[in-house]
């Protein structure tokens, strides 16, 4: 395995440990136990904890421990479940396959699949603005309104609108290549570069070293999106764990859809090239972000 699939896998069993205590401490405070069982089975147990990864090694670039980004890294991992959870509902993608098993509304149904999102959305903002996490309030409320704006109206919320409405409402204009990487860069994007932003606020980075990780972000969430398309388009559902060849007769608004694979793929190369640019401000110790822009040339899952 690659040096770098060794850090991802490291990142993933940190923050899938931060997440078991702390799900485990909400479920002590009461929380009904079938929902407590539904949402550790919408955030435990699967997920490659990509956007967990960028928070900690963008974090890392300005020194920070793992364990001062855990908070914030767990809380856009608690946003992003949230969001397959709904994308999977029936009135949605409808899909029955998630991380190797069942989507949420179908191990239990569409009512507690949305009620999970609607929790798995309330606790990463607990997460992220708990005092014991940060003693520092100005961080905290940049983290909070960051993750914030990433998640709503015009992140991925909106992101989400665009590409159901493109799928399935009548009357709707062809969509462009700009049209598609506007909907593509809200949908996924937007928390991909928050992501990478959180970390530079807890790490404490200038205005400058957060910029430079947000343009990062931008290009690297074209590209995850766009190697998701290709995984829909030519990979497996037993190396993905989710259903697999539906984007185009879901009438999916994709580069590939509009393009072709080859096309697609040339997008895909750009967005590699100009996420790894934008972290020459960081020298040599931005290499596992690079590496991870690089992954999205050869995914499989
Ligand atoms: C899938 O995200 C949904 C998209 C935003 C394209 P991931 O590919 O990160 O899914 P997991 O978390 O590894 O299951
Ligand atoms: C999902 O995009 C993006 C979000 C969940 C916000 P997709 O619908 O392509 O993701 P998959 O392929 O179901 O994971
Ligand atoms: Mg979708
Ligand atoms: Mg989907
Ligand atoms: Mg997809």
């Amino acid at each position: 395995m690659s040096q770098f699939l060794v850090q991802l896998g490291n990142a993933a069993t940190v923050v899938e440990a931060y997440l078991t205590t702390v799900l485990a401490k909400q479920e002590s405070e009461g929380t009904p136990p079938r929902l407590a069982e539904a949402i550790r089975h919408a955030v435990l147990g699967g997920g490659k904890r990509f956007r967990p990864f960028l928070v900690l090694h963008s974090a890392a670039l300005f020194g920070a421990s793992p364990e001062a980004a855990l908070p914030a890294a767990a809380a856009i991992e608690c946003i992003h479940c949230y969001s397959l959870v709904h994308d999977d509902l029936p009135s949605m993608d409808n899909d029955e396959l998630r991380r190797g098993r069942p989507t949420v509304w179908k191990a239990y149904d569409e009512w507690t699949a949305i009620l999970v999102g609607d929790a798995l959305q309330a606790f990463a903002f607990e997460l992220v603005g708990a005092p014991d996490t940060n003693s520092d309030a100005r961080v905290r409320a940049d983290l909070v309104h960051v993750l914030a704006v990433a998640s709503g109206a015009v992140g991925m919320v909106g992101g989400q609108q665009l590409d159901l409405e493109a799928g399935k409402l009548a009357g709707q204009p062809a969509p462009t290549i700009a049209s598609i990487m506007r909907l593509q860069a809200m949908k996924t994007g937007a928390l991909i570069r928050a992501a990478c932003e959180m970390g530079a606020i807890v790490g404490g980075g200038t205005p400058d070293e957060r910029a430079a990780l947000r343009t990062y972000g931008e290009h690297l969430g074209a590209a995850f999106q766009i190697s998701d398309d290709l995984l829909d388009a030519e990979g497996s559902s037993a190396e993905t764990g989710k259903a697999t060849g539906k984007d185009a007769a879901a009438g999916k608004a994709t580069l590939i859809g509009m393009l072709g694979i080859k096309e697609a793929r040339s997008h895909l190369d750009h967005s590699i090239a100009a996420a790894i640019a934008a972290l020459n401000v960081f020298g040599d110790k931005a290499e596992p972000l690079a590496d991870a822009a690089k992954l999205m040339g050869r995914r499989d899952s």
